[in-house]
């Protein structure tokens, strides 16, 4: 009786332990529940991300590429109007794309990106990929006249500088890597004079990225997972069905909460309110240790976001066991 008591108050302990927003090793707050908006543009990311404001998200994943800022910047300027939500009062991070490595051209490419979804600063930009792509294009993947990919030899030591660069001028107030690996992160952490304070990659139970997690809590770098439903393919795994079930959740919302619970920010893509909502709605959950064992079982270490037409470049990230 005394000892179920006390498991009931643990588990109330620990689902209001769990944070709203980690800090990041400059002092930094930030959200670890942000919206993804890979593959939704104009007026479907608009509504997506007001949508996300009036729930509580207060962290936006964006990129460079995904070709969303500027409805993003919208979304953002509408809700900002409004007046209840002030900018301070959200987490922006936007990425640098391959074409941009050389380091005066992060300053442009910044540049672009505040432009897109006009914003003075963002809370973090991120190098989205360690290796180059061709530059001076308008290209976002360069192709020769047989439809190879153009690659630049530009190294992410200097990319990184850039990144400093942009940091100083305020026009970031961190700086961080998405998709780096063990030893990337390790050359860059030997040069930096700013430190990263993420390192985003995919994660989810086929791919848990245990060891990277380990490696970059070492290091007070935080792991941000994406792909945290595995693209959605996660959905339909008999193990956190069964989870969700007994705990009278999503498989959505268990997956967000796997991710929550061990310290890892996570950016679940969503378009429509409901989603969005469910998938905000994971902080009164608690996952036991045993759940948590259970979906760490999966692992087989499956990355659905290989890019593999860069597979022999010399800064590939994914040829290192992690
Ligand atoms: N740094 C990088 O290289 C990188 C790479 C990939 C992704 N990312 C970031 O990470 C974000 C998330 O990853 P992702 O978009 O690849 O995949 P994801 O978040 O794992 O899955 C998104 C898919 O799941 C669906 N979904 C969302 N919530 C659901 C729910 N509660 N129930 C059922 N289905 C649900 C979405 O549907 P709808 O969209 O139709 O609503 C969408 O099809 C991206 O959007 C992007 O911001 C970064
Ligand atoms: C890229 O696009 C901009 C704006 O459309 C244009 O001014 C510029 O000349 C283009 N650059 C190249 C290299 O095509
Ligand atoms: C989930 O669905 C996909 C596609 O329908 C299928 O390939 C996969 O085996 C299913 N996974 C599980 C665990 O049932
Ligand atoms: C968490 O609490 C909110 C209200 O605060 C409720 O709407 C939601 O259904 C709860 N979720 C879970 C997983 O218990």
């Amino acid at each position: 009786m005394i000892a179920k008591v006390l498991v009931i108050c643990l588990a109330i302990a620990m689902s209001e332990c769990l944070p709203k927003t980690i800090t990041l090793n400059n002092g930094k707050q930030m959200p670890i529940i942000g919206l993804g908006t890979y593959q939704a543009t104009g007026d479907v990311i608009y509504s997506s991300v007001i949508n996300a404001l009036s729930v509580g998200y207060r962290h936006i994943d964006t990129a460079y590429l995904y070709d969303n800022e500027k409805d993003i910047g919208r979304a953002l300027k509408q809700v900002f109007s409004e007046g209840r939500i002030k900018r301070e009062d959200v987490f922006v991070v936007s990425k640098l794309w391959h074409t941009f490595h050389s380091r005066p051209l992060v300053m442009e490419a910044m540049h672009k990106s505040l432009d897109n979804l006009g914003l003075d600063y963002l809370d973090l930009y991120l190098i989205h990929f360690p290796f180059g792509l061709k530059e001076g294009t308008n290209e976002t993947t360069p192709v020769d006249e047989k439809g190879r990919v153009l690659f630049s030899d530009v190294d992410y030591i200097e990319t990184w500088k850039g990144m400093e660069d942009v940091y100083d001028k305020g026009f970031a107030k961190s700086i961080g890597l998405s998709n780096f690996n063990s030893k990337q992160i390790d050359r860059i952490l030997g040069m930096a004079r700013v430190l990263p304070v993420v390192n985003q990659v995919e994660c989810h139970p086929y791919l848990n990225q245990k060891r990277l997690l380990d490696f970059c809590s070492q290091r007070k770098i935080v792991l941000t997972a994406y792909s945290p439903l595995g693209t959605g393919r996660l959905l339909n795994e008999t193990k956190v069905l069964d989870i969700a079930e007994k705990h009278g959740v999503s498989a959505a919302q268990v997956l967000i909460r796997y991710e929550a619970q061990r310290g890892i920010v996570v950016i679940p893509k969503a378009t429509s309110r409901k989603y969005i909502e469910e998938n905000f709605h994971i902080f009164n959950l608690t996952l036991s240790e045993q759940d948590m064992k259970d979906i760490d079982s999966l692992n087989q270490n499956l990355r659905y976001n290989v890019v593999d037409y860069a597979k022999n470049n010399k800064y590939y990230p994914f040829n290192e066991p992690f």
